[in-house]
């Protein structure tokens, strides 16, 4: 865990100044680096949309110092989400709850429900803590990338997609590297709208009940808001990202290799044998938190190489791999 020097201790100073006048800085998180306004500030926050490309109405999460800040945004919050808070928070879990009127309102997008998480992260409870000083309760903040874009999970991805006049918060790799888990708890019961590195299985254990899929309401007619988060195409690199079996990835390799094609690339679990000059290679981590810990900042270097595709092994259809996998799904459905 990374220490704060008074160095740092002077920029998180600045952090929640610039912040409490109404203007954007990028903040690290545990998960990915988020850009953040004040979530009480509609006219802050409406920069965050400006500056990403996002549409206005694609709600925003609040993060929060403690569990006991929840209640300035949260009209309330049922007793299966305080659990998920009790046990999780601060890390890397979103709940979304019913909203007060008049909190958060252009961080909501409109809705009248919620996104709210405490992260973990040693800068941004440091700037949190120092922002409460200033009266800021709460920082609206999706990831710190262009709409659509893979999530930075260090300050040089930040600085790649952004204007050199954004400040941006160093706080070095992010630790879980992918979006925190979401569940929405505005219904009886839970229901995953994002997975991430809290699993289903994790999520079900404490609060004891079954937890609803995203997929299953659309069935139902019941889906939550179109969210970023949640579109089909997202996190998507430049290059066309191709999902294989192991098998089929090892057949694809020898078919290409006499054509000698440029600029492919893949992550694999094992490294074939007979190396191609025109591949990259980058091991896949068989380590469920190691993989989301590495994808993104792969997925950039690969973009970095202008690369035409990159091709991917299929992760094992675990819950603890659930977040990566739909990342790489995402990923693949927007070549
Ligand atoms: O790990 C993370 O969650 C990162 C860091 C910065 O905290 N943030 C992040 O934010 O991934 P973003 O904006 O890229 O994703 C937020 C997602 C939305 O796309 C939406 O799916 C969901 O959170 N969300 C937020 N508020 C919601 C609400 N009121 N109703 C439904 N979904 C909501
Ligand atoms: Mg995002």
């Amino acid at each position: 865990m990374m220490s704060i020097n008074r160095n740092l201790e002077l920029e998180i100073e600045k952090a929640a100044q610039i912040l409490a006048t109404g203007e954007l800085v990028a903040i690290p998180t545990e998960t990915v680096y988020g850009l953040a306004a004040n979530a009480q500030q509609d006219a802050a926050v409406a920069k965050i949309f400006v500056a990403k490309g996002r549409p206005a109405n694609h709600p925003l999460i609040v993060h929060v110092l403690e569990a006991s800040d929840a209640d300035y945004f949260a009209s309330e919050i049922p007793d299966f989400a305080q659990k998920l808070m009790q046990a999780f928070w601060p890390g890397p879990l979103t709940v979304i709850v019913p909203r007060k009127k008049n909190r958060a309102t252009a961080a909501a997008g409109g809705h009248d429900s919620v996104g709210l998480r405490s992260p973990s992260h040693p800068v941004a409870r440091a700037l949190l803590k120092q922002c409460a000083l200033l009266g800021v309760k709460g920082l609206a903040a999706p990831s710190a990338n262009l709409f659509g874009k893979v999530s930075p999970t260090n300050a040089q991805h930040v600085r790649a997609d952004f204007p050199a006049n954004l400040y941006v918060l160093d706080g070095g790799e992010c630790s879980v590297g992918i979006e925190s888990t979401i569940v929405d708890c505005t219904r009886q019961a839970p229901v995953l709208l994002r997975p991430g590195m809290i699993s289903a299985d994790q999520i079900e254990q404490t609060t004891g009940l079954r937890l609803i899929l995203n997929a299953d309401l659309k069935v139902l007619g019941k889906e939550a808001p179109k969210a970023s988060g949640t579109l089909e195409s997202h996190y998507a690199p430049k290059a066309k990202l191709r999902l294989f079996s192991k098998k089929q990835l090892a057949d694809e390799i020898v078919k290409y290799a006499d054509q000698k094609l440029l600029n492919l690339i893949g992550i694999y679990s094992t490294l074939p044998n007979s190396k191609i000059e025109s591949i990259i290679y980058r091991l896949m981590p068989d380590d469920a938190a190691q993989c989301a810990h590495d994808l993104f900042s792969i997925l950039r270097d690969f973009d970095q190489y202008a690369v035409e595709e990159i091709w991917v092994e299929n992760v094992p259809d675990l819950s603890e791999w659930a977040g990566v996998k739909d990342r790489l799904k995402r990923a693949a459905a927007s070549a």
